[in-house]
């Protein structure tokens, strides 16, 4: 396998896919785990991230010398070329412009296995404001581009450091210098594949729980559905689902999970109708964060009394995946809080149960191979995603059940279009918003006085900036169309041309 060292750049989780990509495990840990625990994991190569820092300054992140005298392959990406350098005897100084964007790469030494199969000029995607100024002894310099080195390499001790991203697909041969680092260098073997994560998952299942209980509460989406399908194959009927429909689900959603994997897959699931209570406490609140607040505090309490009625069970499952576990061990501190995120089951502090996370390991496009693999309907796995608080942050003010209805109608409606015209899976997240403004207008010969919706639709790849969809004006038309008149309760429809920022996706 491939550790990489996170020393704070937006791309590691790149890194780590594109060489899971390749067929091998890569592995993401904080830059200052000890030396002994990364001696344990024994990789067979190690990368060095990029990072903000910079290596000259005193409370700059940096690593035990003795990495270098492992054995083991390294390869550092721009924070991790400096830091080497820095560590080893070179120098690393500010430069007098940043370089940002591309550049040209020129190899310098051809032969190197490094550069196999790569042109000798090549466009690379450069991002820092340092450079090397002097060069570490033992290193010798493989590649350039105008203004700055490239490639610096001990190749004896198996060192290389490349100053731009690899990582990313600007860097056209990227992918095969991650590759030739991975194969040629540190000699991995594939044997990273869903279908053995499937096998070896199951068995570890298994075995840790044995005849024990487990339970999971199922919300529907990606991840926990995953989960307890994975969980099932391992223990079949000792493992109790449960399904909380809040009132505040879409359009047949409850109906859907308990089809699904309640009777098609033949689960253990308990649907737990708690519209009642989440509308009633809900009554008369507009504020958005207290929204989310009494939302998120009802699905605790709805949990604390599943755990009672749950008491002979050891397990808690929890469809918690990769970039979950790399946010929580990252070591950036904590951003500032914009919107109080909640999940389905996000959980109290003090638990008696112990966790059980099949998915721990796995980016999202892995879990939706995995759930494939395992049989569940693509329309359930290739859902955009669904926030915790559901149709509570999309009705504008106060949320009542006639306002939830007529959204689940229009919602519906906008989904069913997409998914017709081929365009649901081009954008990332779309869905309708209900707002607390009534307008007029006019329906046959009668004057009508209803409320205005809002079409929502964003494409994005990482959910943190987000530009609005360019839908075809044809689409909008035959949404607009069909709910004005399929719809009792709506008779005017705007569509949200905002990018996030400044705006964001939801609108609470
Ligand atoms: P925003 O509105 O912040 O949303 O641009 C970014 C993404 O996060 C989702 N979202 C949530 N997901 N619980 C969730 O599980 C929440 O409380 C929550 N709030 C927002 C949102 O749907 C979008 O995909």
């Amino acid at each position: 396998s491939i550790l990489i060292l996170d020393f704070g750049s937006q791309y590691n989780q790149l890194i780590a896919r594109r060489i899971r990509e390749m067929g091998v495990y890569a592995e993401i840990v904080p830059y200052f785990t000890p030396i002994e625990d990364i001696k344990s994991m024994k990789p067979k190569g190690i990368i060095l991230s990029g990072g903000p820092a910079s290596v000259y300054l005193e409370e700059a992140p940096t690593l035990d010398k003795e990495i270098y005298e492992l054995n083991i392959p390294i390869l550092g990406i721009c924070y991790g070329m400096q830091l080497t350098m820095h560590l080893l005897g070179g120098k690393v100084d500010k430069a007098d412009k940043q370089e940002f964007g591309k550049a040209e790469l020129i190899i310098d030494k051809n032969k190197s296995k490094f550069f196999n199969e790569i042109p000798k000029k090549s466009q690379v995607w450069m991002s820092h404001a340092d450079h090397v100024v002097e060069i570490a002894p033992g290193f010798e310099k493989l590649a350039h581009t105008d203004s700055s080195i490239a490639v610096l390499a001990d190749e004896e001790k198996r060192i290389y450091t490349v100053q731009f991203h690899p990582e990313v697909t600007h860097s056209v041969y990227g992918k095969n210098i991650l590759k030739n680092f991975v194969f040629e260098i540190a000699k991995c073997e594939k044997n990273w594949s869903m279908e053995n994560y499937i096998e070896k998952t199951i068995k570890e299942i298994r075995e840790r729980v044995g005849d024990k209980k487990v339970i999971l509460a199922l919300s529907g989406g990606v991840d926990s559905s995953v989960a307890a399908v994975l969980i099932h194959k391992a223990i079949g009927d000792n493992l109790n689902c449960f399904f909380v429909d809040t009132g505040l689900m879409r359009k047949d959603e409850a109906k859907k999970v308990m089809e699904t994997y309640g009777k098609n897959f033949k689960m253990n699931i308990e649907c737990i109708n708690a519209e009642d209570r989440f509308l009633t406490k809900l009554k008369g609140i507009t504020d958005p964060e207290e929204k989310r607040k009494i939302i998120g505090k009802e699905f605790i309490d709805i949990f604390e009394e599943q755990k009672q009625k749950f008491k002979d069970a050891d397990f808690l499952a929890q469809g918690t995946i990769y970039p979950d576990v790399i946010e929580s061990q990252s070591i950036k501190g904590p951003s500032s809080t914009i919107k109080s995120h909640h999940n389905v089951g996000g959980l109290p502090e003090e638990m008696e149960f112990e966790l059980l996370e099949p998915l721990r390991e796995l980016f999202k496009d892995e879990v939706r191979k995995v759930g494939k693999e395992l049989g569940i309907p693509e329309y359930m796995i290739d859902r955009h995603p669904f926030p915790g608080p559901g149709l509570g942050i999309r009705i504008l003010g106060e949320v009542t059940k006639e306002k939830a209805d007529i959204l689940r109608e229009a919602d519906d409606i906008f989904i069913e279009e997409l998914r017709k015209n081929k365009l649901y899976d081009k954008v990332s997240q779309a869905f309708v918003v209900l707002l607390p403004v009534k307008s007029v207008g006019v329906m046959g010969d009668e004057r009508t006085y209803e409320y205005t919706a809002v079409l929502r639709s964003a494409n994005t790849t990482d959910f943190m900036t987000a530009t609005w969809s360019h839908l075809p004006y044809e689409l909008l038309e035959k949404v607009s169309n069909r709910i004005i008149n399929e719809v009792k309760g709506i008779n005017r429809l705007a569509y949200d041309i905002s990018s996030k920022p400044p705006a964001t996706i939801e609108w609470e």
